[in-house]
């Protein structure tokens, strides 16, 4: 059924208008004035931002890990993605050397297809690079539409690759036209910290930052940075924690290096002392990088404001405190990494930095979304509000003010690390391909009905020919 979203101030990366828009067909039909239909539902959005749906391009649902499973799956995950004003996500697909890529995509396509209740799509973890490897990429590209290899420079003998990979993979996107994305920590020099640690007995919580400096993220980010100038290639930097790393994409990106970096809400409003809260309740705030001391946070800030970082991800990875996080107790290497983030992402950029004037409202559809959109090959289709684009819809209360807290979540996970924080603005109704996800707070969204997502080449905005937007 048609749908006119009426009376609303639309919002995009570029622009700020009031106009009313027309859904059919899953698409955005028109943009304009006074538009009306018989056959069409009208939805007043008088008071209302219409935002492209927020694009997560940073997520670990139902990912094994230290010994666990991450507790938000395709189904929790991407529920609590839709109240939090999320419509698409870009999940990490773990790879296991030696084994075929294809068994992994087939497994994060068996885990997703028939929970997802929003699009969705896969970035593909790379752990070693060969002529086995290399020969199966022309099929993850053009059969599955990955267009993304993520390399961790960290988790000694768990995902971390070496340096040549990690070149080989540079090389090997620059000719296929993909994106190398990267965790940047010195995994080697942060394992030998790590036993230094725990040799002089030194088993809690705060010590899983202090033995993650950001001198080793920094470095790893630089060394990275130089090896995608050498490789003439891209590079995207996952989850950018601290001034250290910002300083080194910057000077590469003023060398005219195609680096990009992305932070998260909880680098921007959360430091490192949550990691010496009492009762082992630090686990709660344990995930790599760390937390830093709080004056990167305004570092980050700036870099989003004026572009040296241009997005943002959740880095969702939610694990329980009690059961999973508590597996830590008496040694904190074995408290799982990560945290429940996915649905507060676009609440806290909103409340934090367009409420209090570090970021422009436009700004922050482009953090959130947009540019999200474009780096990933997503762009037109997602990512904006124009016609012919999915009608991927966000309907926001950009005045009520409210308390995030677990109780209200709808994360699996049974605490909230934002718990507490008062916020700004609220999701009210969001629409996935012109279908409420979410109406009026309540869910009403069907398990299984976001669509899998292959994307265009790094760099090349133009979609295959049935999804070239087209005006009617
Ligand atoms: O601690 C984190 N970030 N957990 C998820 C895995 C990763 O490194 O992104
Ligand atoms: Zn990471
Ligand atoms: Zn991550």
């Amino acid at each position: 059924m048609k749908k006119i979203i009426k009376n609303g101030i639309i919002v995009t990366a570029a622009d700020t208008y009031k106009a009313d828009i027309l859904i059919e067909n899953e698409k955005i039909g028109l943009i304009g004035q006074d538009l009306s239909d018989p056959g069409a539902e009208v939805i007043d959005a008088e008071g209302h931002y219409v935002f492209p749906g927020g694009v997560d391009p940073h997520t670990h649902l139902e990912m094994p890990f230290g010994g666990t499973v991450s507790k938000d799956d395709f189904e929790t995950g991407t529920i609590a993605a839709a109240h939090g004003g999320t419509t698409t996500v870009i999940d990490f697909c773990l790879t296991n050397k030696g084994e075929p890529l294809q068994n992994s995509i087939d497994q994060w396509h068996a885990k997703s297809k028939d929970k997802s209740v929003i699009d969705y799509s896969f970035h593909l973890m790379v752990g070693e690079m060969n002529d086995a490897v290399i020969d199966q990429l022309p099929s993850v590209i053009e059969d599955e539409g990955i267009t993304s290899f993520k390399v961790f420079m960290a988790y000694k003998n768990v995902f971390q690759a070496d340096d040549e990979t990690l070149f080989r993979t540079l090389e090997e996107a620059k000719r296929l036209g993909a994106l190398v994305m990267v965790h940047a920590e010195n995994g080697d020099v942060i394992d030998h910290l790590v036993k230094k640690a725990l040799q002089e007995g030194n088993t809690d919580p705060i010590y899983h930052a202090l033995t993650r400096p950001p001198e080793a993220e920094g470095e790893a980010t630089g060394r990275a940075a130089q090896l995608t100038g050498l490789a003439d290639s891209q590079l995207y930097v996952v989850h950018v924690s601290c001034q250290e790393a910002v300083e080194r994409i910057s000077e590469a990106r003023k060398k005219g290096y195609d680096v990009w970096g992305e932070t998260c809400p909880q680098y921007l409003v959360l430091d490192q002392s949550y990691l010496e809260k009492p009762n082992f309740e630090g686990a709660k705030y344990v995930w790599s990088p760390p937390l830093r001391e709080k004056f990167n946070q305004e570092v980050l800030w700036n870099a989003l404001k004026n572009g040296e970082l241009q997005t943002l991800g959740s880095d969702q990875c939610s694990f329980d405190f009690s059961g999973q996080k508590d597996l830590g107790k008496g040694d904190f290497t074995k408290i799982p990494n990560g945290g429940p983030i996915i649905e507060d992402r676009i609440s806290i950029l909103f409340s934090e930095g367009v409420k209090k004037g570090r970021i422009t409202l436009n700004q922050f559809v482009d953090i959130t979304s947009t540019r999200v959109a474009k780096t990933f090959g997503l762009f037109p289709q997602k990512g904006t509000i124009t016609v012919g684009a999915d009608a991927d819809l966000v309907i926001f209360d950009p005045t009520v003010e409210r308390t995030i807290s677990v109780e209200t979540s709808h994360m699996a996970a049974d605490y909230n690390p934002f718990e507490g924080m008062e916020v700004t603005g609220q999701p009210v109704s969001v629409l996935s391909r012109g279908e409420f996800v979410v109406r009026d707070k309540e869910f009403v969204g069907k398990l299984g009905s976001g669509k899998y997502l292959k994307r265009a080449r790094y760099g090349d905005f133009k979609l295959s020919s049935e999804e070239q937007l087209t005006i009617k």
